[in-house]
């Protein structure tokens, strides 16, 4: 098998996306389209692969890290000099390269392998991917003569009407001889409609040249769809997610409703678990086995363990343990962590809080910047006054406490284990093991109060 090589061309600005970020990072299912593309590339195992860098180059080196060595364009002439920026990395290299955009991402290295594998069996020193699209309006026509031979691709914006007609449309990717390609591009002439220098020149280049050129056509058109606007990010979001949400359904996990349920690229998921409908699951986030994620829950870069219940909660940054569970309508804010078979109920918002196993959160309570050790209770609308204004300071409560409800916890205290709080009491100072605090002042009854009321010679009060 010769060498494959892969450029990926990232450079443009994306003027059609009307965005402050740069086309190949918008995320599709939280992941930059960009990466999308790389991971796919990385599957097919090339020898190197170049990235071609313009806009945003900075932004799109620090997603694709180390991932991809890089190519700076610096004027967007278009596809082919993009191409011929990697010149300089693979110029004298014998092998197959193959050329992707990096605002096409729902291509699939088993796309990529085929194509590498019928561009071989063709002995061609260049092959297009091809696609039949429903509208082809925006993308390069392809061209072929009687024979059915690929001729030339034609952009958009340089089609006669005939030529506008064809529906068979060219994907963007391509399979270079590696040297043929280098060669070729330097003929790539810019007189078209958009002043550019296209890479789909070289088609007609090389065949001008006697080279073999061939033109694969994938089966569906679906997965070759480039973005350049926001109805397409729409369009792509929609198929990514359906991919992904039947790769997991396939793994094991039920879905009830796929078409409402939203879960990012990467999100691993274990068997039985039920992902109920408006559920989104984004970023980092790794959810258990025999989970139940209740409908409207939000959960982002997150570690939910297995036996999880979340009804219609959001978290953030933390970590539910095994068996733990949590709603409706409560938050876990950043830092917070709910130990094994812990109760978080309705109405709570924890923040940097870490629950132990088995402790009761079970209504109306903030939790923030606190410790709480196992088995403990936490009243009705208990509140862990953290903050005089200016700073955060943090509470420690040791095992098997009791905290009354409406108690005000005013940090920093350190309540310890097997102590109790009486209900309404504001804590102020610490609280030493089995004892009970009670901080509220005393009820008094008045004694037959109502004989100095007016309403006394009234006979309803007799
Ligand atoms: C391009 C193709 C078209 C094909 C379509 C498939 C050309 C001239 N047109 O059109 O035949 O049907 O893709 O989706 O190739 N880029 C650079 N530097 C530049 C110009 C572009 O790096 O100077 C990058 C862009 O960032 C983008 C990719 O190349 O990732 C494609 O450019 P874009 O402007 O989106 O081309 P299309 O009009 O979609
Ligand atoms: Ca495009």
């Amino acid at each position: 098998m010769p060498d494959r090589f892969t450029i990926i061309l990232a450079a443009g600005q994306g003027t059609r996306m009307k965005s402050d970020l740069y086309k190949v990072l918008h995320p599709v299912c939280g992941k930059p389209m960009v990466d999308h593309v790389l991971t796919q590339v990385e599957m097919i195992e090339p020898t190197e692969v170049v990235t071609i860098i313009g806009h945003g180059a900075q932004k799109v080196e620090a997603v694709l890290g180390d991932r991809t060595q890089y190519a700076f364009q610096e004027a967007q002439l278009g596809t082919g000099h993009a191409v011929l920026q990697a010149e300089q990395i693979l110029g004298d290299r014998t092998g197959v390269t193959l050329v992707v955009s990096g605002d096409t991402p729902l291509f699939t290295a088993e796309t990529f392998k085929k194509l590498f594998q019928f561009h071989e069996e063709k002995h061609a020193q260049a092959t297009v991917l091809t696609a039949l699209a429903p509208d082809p309006t925006g993308y390069g026509r392809i061209v072929r003569n009687e024979l059915g031979n690929v001729e030339r691709i034609v952009e958009q914006k340089d089609a006669n009407s005939q030529e506008a007609d064809i529906h068979e449309i060219s994907t963007g990717v391509f399979c270079f001889d590696n040297q043929t390609l280098f060669k070729a591009l330097h003929q790539v002439k810019n007189e078209n409609a958009q002043h550019e220098y296209y890479l789909p020149d070289v088609i007609e280049i090389i065949r001008h040249q006697g080279g073999v050129v061939s033109a694969y056509q994938m089966a569906e058109f679906e997965e070759s769809m480039g973005v350049n606007d926001r109805v397409a990010l729409s369009k792509a979001t929609k198929i990514m997610q359906q991919r992904i949400n039947e790769a997991h359904m396939r793994d094991g996990v039920t879905i009830i409703d796929p078409a409402s349920t939203y879960i990012d690229s990467d999100i691993t998921i274990g068997r039985d678990s039920v992902i109920e409908p408006g559920v989104q699951l984004q970023g980092h986030t790794t959810i258990g086995a025999h989970c139940v994620i209740g409908a409207h829950s939000k959960i982002v870069d997150s570690t939910i363990e297995d036996q999880v219940t979340v009804t219609a909660s959001t978290i953030e940054q933390s970590i539910m343990h095994q068996g733990s569970d949590i709603g409706p309508n409560s938050h876990l804010r950043p830092q917070s962590e709910v130990g094994a078979a812990a109760h978080i109920g309705n109405f709570c918002e924890l923040k940097k809080a870490s629950i132990g196993a088995r402790t009761k959160v079970g209504h109306l309570s903030y939790v923030g910047d606190a410790t709480l050790g196992s088995d403990i209770n936490v009243g009705c609308g208990v509140v862990f006054v953290n903050y005089d204004g200016v700073q955060k300071f943090h509470t420690t409560v040791g095992d098997h406490a009791f905290l009354g409800s409406n108690s005000n916890i005013i940090a920093p205290v350190h309540i310890a284990d097997h102590s109790f709080i009486a209900a309404g009491s504001t804590i102020t100072n610490d609280i030493p093991k089995h004892a009970m605090a009670i901080a509220r002042s005393r009820q008094t009854n008045k004694e037959d109060y109502w004989r100095k009321l007016p309403l006394a010679n009234s006979e309803d009060w007799k």
